[in-house]
């Protein structure tokens, strides 16, 4: 089979990776892919929100099967276009990818369907939210309607702060149209847990939980990232606890978009607070997350072509989704200054016995070398028995990877591991 995976970060080479390993899958095309994922496929420079360009690739090179993997052209309508020219694909349409692409929509789905979230208000006038604002409880949280590349939501302490992210968004436009609607929301608090589901708009079945480390230093400190690192499972996600948010927010989220005539097929991401009144929705997403993917698929004990496809052919009700026992962490290797500004161009060495584990986000060939292109550059991943072994083991692989001016977290896990001895 001639598979494409749209999109080009750590995540999509973690999907790539393990669609390898089935059988039947005999070309990967990334598009348009890194340097790192030139290793594992064959990168080809379209951009993942070329839409017709990606189109037209899937039909000169007859594609058997595509997965749209982010946020951008989910929301822009890849899934339709692939499908209209009848290439099979993993992801939502447009209709259903909203969840993620406006949080007016999804907030609003929550109220109307009962599902448990942040009380809130939307706004479409600056003046409004201000003066709502003088008299709201602080904190609070102001979310940009639309997609900001992950940096719309400002969790505000003070009253200052939530007036100036209104003013940021509504009046200096700092997230252009996504800014013209916002979201202010009850401030929460508790442990918070993803949870990825593959779901064909009937079933939902859910992969490990996760826990992302969001802040650019160690003890949760510094700027918001795109992500640091991951462990899987996460303590703080309990049998009982996942009974509950199967019944009351993940079979709901589902149900209430077939009612809304979106129908969901493909990975709904569940960002999830563990309040002391129970689980809560903090988002959605309508993908995999990054770099949540590079711990759960590791996790994942059935095939994963197979189980994408059952979502698109709506038997995921007779598709087995087996989750290993062990534990995986993550640690995200960035260039120094991230996620402010950094250099780029410099070169990664990588030992042979390292390249299974990584998963490369932000890197290109140059005359045959890695080098760094981004950010975030790399992710090292490993399974083990125990939390303590796998965080161990990644260190270790960590440590034997060079690049200048790499920079990582060294505490990833460590709130998890807490957890556990508790
Ligand atoms: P997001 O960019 O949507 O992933 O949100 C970034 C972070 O903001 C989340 O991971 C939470 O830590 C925090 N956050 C979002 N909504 C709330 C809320 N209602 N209460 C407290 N923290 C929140
Ligand atoms: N790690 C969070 C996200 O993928 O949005």
């Amino acid at each position: 089979m001639k598979i494409l995976v749209v999109g080009g970060g750590g995540r999509e080479h973690a999907i790539i990776k393990k669609l390898k390993q089935n059988k039947s899958v005999t070309d990967v095309f990334a598009l348009p892919g890194n340097g790192g994922i030139a290793y594992d496929a064959t990168c080809v420079p379209i951009g993942a929100c070329e839409i017709d360009k990606i189109v037209n690739f899937a039909k000169v090179n007859a594609i058997d099967y595509a997965i749209v993997a982010p946020d951008d052209p989910l929301v822009l309508g890849c899934v339709d276009a692939l499908e209209a020219v009848g290439v099979p694909c993993f992801g939502p349409r447009a209709n259903a990818a909203i969840i993620e692409g406006s949080k007016v929509f999804s907030k609003n789905l929550m109220r109307k369907y009962g599902i448990p979230t942040a009380d809130y208000r939307v706004f479409d006038d600056m003046q409004a939210a201000l003066d709502y604002l003088e008299t709201a409880p602080i904190p609070t949280v102001v979310k940009a309607d639309g997609l900001a590349l992950g940096k719309g939501v400002t969790v505000a302490m003070t009253r200052d702060e939530a007036k100036n992210a209104v003013v940021e968004a509504m009046q200096d436009k700092k997230f252009g149209k996504s800014g013209d609607h916002l979201v202010i929301e009850e401030y929460l608090e508790g442990p918070e847990v993803s949870v990825l589901a593959f779901t064909d708009g009937k079933t939902v079945k859910p992969m490990v939980s996760s826990m992302d480390h969001k802040r650019a230093l160690d003890g949760d400190k510094g700027l918001n990232t795109g992500g640091m690192g991951t462990i899987a499972p996460n303590p703080y996600y309990t049998d009982d606890i996942a009974k509950v948010c199967m019944d009351t927010i993940f079979m709901p989220t589902v149900k209430a978009m077939n009612k809304e005539g979106r129908t969901f097929k493909g990975c709904l991401y569940f960002g999830l607070m563990l309040t002391k009144n129970g689980p809560k929705v903090i988002e959605y997403n309508c993908r995999f997350g990054d770099p949540e993917t590079q711990v759960v698929l590791p996790l994942l004990e059935s095939d994963l072509l197979d189980v994408m496809m059952a979502t698109t052919n709506g038997t995921l009700d007779k598709t087995e989704v087996k989750i290993a026992s062990g534990n995986a962490c993550c640690v995200i290797m960035a260039s120094n200054g991230y996620p402010a500004s950094y250099k780029k161009g410099f070169e990664i060495s990588i030992p042979n016995e390292i390249l299974p584990s990584v998963y490369v986000s932000g890197a290109v060939n140059k005359d045959g070398k890695l080098c760094t292109s981004g950010g975030r550059v790399l992710g090292v991943t490993s399974v083990s028995d125990t939390l303590s072994g796998a965080i161990k083991a990644s260190y270790d692989k960590v440590s034997k990877i060079t690049f200048y001016g790499a920079y990582y977290r060294r505490d990833v896990g460590q709130k998890a591991l807490k957890a556990v001895e508790v």
